[in-house]
């Protein structure tokens, strides 16, 4: 299931990458989040109370939307782009 349900504009190039190691597409342009919630339900843990976290500013400054790729490299999900071949995770690999 997930969080966001695009609804218009999409015309444009498909992206694929994996999310938890599942694959799935976006569409050139979107952040690693709208790449993220249209294809599940958080963008991370907490590393405090192992909620799920889906970003709060969108606009950089609250730090709330770090995730990790499969290799550990650390993204601001809300200020990137999806690429093709991410391969991020969503779920409780989240270490600071
Ligand atoms: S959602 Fe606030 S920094 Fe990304």
């Amino acid at each position: 299931m997930a969080l966001l349900q695009r609804v218009a504009e999409q015309g444009r190039r498909v992206v694929r990458f994996t999310l938890d190691g599942r694959p799935v597409e976006a569409l050139e342009g979107d952040t690693v989040m709208t790449a993220m919630l249209t294809n599940g339900e958080r963008l991370r843990r907490t590393e405090f109370a192992d909620s799920p976290r889906a970003g709060f500013c969108m606009m950089g400054a609250c730090q709330d939307c770090w995730v990790r790729t499969e290799e550990g490299e650390r993204l601001r999900a809300c200020g990137t782009f999806i690429a093709d071949g991410m391969r991020l995770l969503s779920g409780g690999e989240w270490t600071s």
